[in-house]
């Protein structure tokens, strides 16, 4: 048996039984699976929705967590690439069990092994960050490696988990000019040392914002790509206006309703949906592709290219620690990623 933090009914933080210490059955491999001992993990929007609003299966408890770092236990059949000891991160898969609990099983081609020189909790805060933003940046909108000269991103939310990872590897891997949003002198400043080129305000008119630093005149479509991160029904109007024409605006946030997609007609503008949970769910061909961008990223880490964005630690894993990590999550003014980490 191990410790794992789960729940039994979707309820908010002020109950306690909101998320609960239990102790579960020891998990077991599938051929293409790792065992691993958890170590760390991050918390993420997509937890604080689960545990608000999707109840577990009649009789059982759910178990959140979908970024993990650890160390191999042991490895199925199929596996290739890894052996028992080795240290792994990872975002998992959302329709199997979560990572908060001492051990738990992986598919190995959605997994890599961690950079070497950041410690586990470190290496928790990037995987299903990194994941989005790759695939949002390279797979929906398209942006080559080392591509882009000339065109211009506008990143909404960059202070936020994604956002950190996005700002990054679009100023690392691109030429891309890039133009975040954040809305606190905190987060500005965090949005301009990850590589934003230019910060405008999102609580203030984007129109006005684009403006005000030197980027065209009114209702002007100044931007070539959107990645849209948070509060896209607020905003789609200004962002659909801010496009030039025949740009893109890739999302990946939860919506209340349909999108006018007529919006998009006249100037002939594309809208891509980042789903990072896709390749996993679908069991897509290339869906190995995550393990490989995993990989990548870690290299970016080692040598000095990327960083990680942990900026909060809430103490070893347990029911009242990752009460306060959701809470965190849940205010909406998270800068960069929290974890958690040992038991
Ligand atoms: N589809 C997928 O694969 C996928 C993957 C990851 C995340 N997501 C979703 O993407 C969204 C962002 O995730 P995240 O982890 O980056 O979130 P996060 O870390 O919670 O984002 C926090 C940031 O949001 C900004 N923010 C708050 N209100 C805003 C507003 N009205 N307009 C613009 N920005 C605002 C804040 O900036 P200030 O403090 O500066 O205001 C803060 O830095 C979530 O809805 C999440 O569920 C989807």
């Amino acid at each position: 048996m191990m410790k794992a933090i789960g729940y039994h009914q979707n309820l908010p933080l002020a109950d306690e039984r909101a998320l609960l210490d239990l102790t579960l059955p020891e998990p077991v491999p599938g051929p293409h699976d790792l065992l691993v001992a958890v170590q760390a993990v991050s918390v993420n929007p997509v937890d604080v929705k689960l545990r608000a609003g999707v109840a577990p299966e009649p009789g059982q408890a759910k178990v959140l967590g979908w970024d993990a770092a650890g160390t191999v236990l042991a490895a199925g059949a199929q596996v290739q690439g890894f052996a028992p000891g080795d240290r792994v991160f990872y975002a998992g898969a959302i329709h199997r069990p979560g990572a908060n609990a001492e051990q738990h099983v992986v598919d190995a081609r959605i997994a890599a092994q961690m950079p070497t020189r950041l410690d586990f909790a470190q290496a928790a805060a990037l995987p299903l960050t990194a994941i989005t933003a790759w695939e949002l940046l390279f797979d929906r909108l398209g942006v080559a490696r080392g591509g882009g000269a000339g065109q211009r991103l506008l990143v909404t939310g960059a202070a936020g988990g994604v956002g950190s990872m996005l700002l990054q590897l679009a100023r690392r891997y691109t030429a891309l000019e890039i133009v975040a949003t954040a809305s606190r002198p905190e987060s500005m400043d965090w949005v301009l040392g990850l590589g934003a080129h230019h910060v405008v305000d999102h609580g203030r008119p984007l129109a006005d914002e684009l403006q005000r630093i030197g980027l065209g005149g009114p209702g002007e479509g100044v931007v070539d790509l959107v990645a849209s991160l948070t509060h896209t029904e607020q905003h789609y109007p200004a962002l659909v206006q801010a496009l030039r024409p025949q740009g893109k605006l890739a999302l990946l946030d939860e919506l209340s309703g349909p999108l006018d997609v007529m919006a998009l007609k006249r100037k002939c503008l594309s809208l891509h949906w980042e789903m990072m949970f896709t390749r996993s769910l679908y069991g897509t061909a290339d869906m190995a592709a995550q393990g490989r961008l995993l990989a990548e990223v870690a290299r970016g880490i080692d040598a000095g290219e990327l960083r990680h964005t942990l900026t909060r630690r809430f103490g070893p894993l347990n029911a009242a620690n990752l009460r306060a990590a959701h809470a965190w999550v849940e205010s909406g003014r998270a800068i960069g990623k929290g974890v958690l980490e040992g038991f």
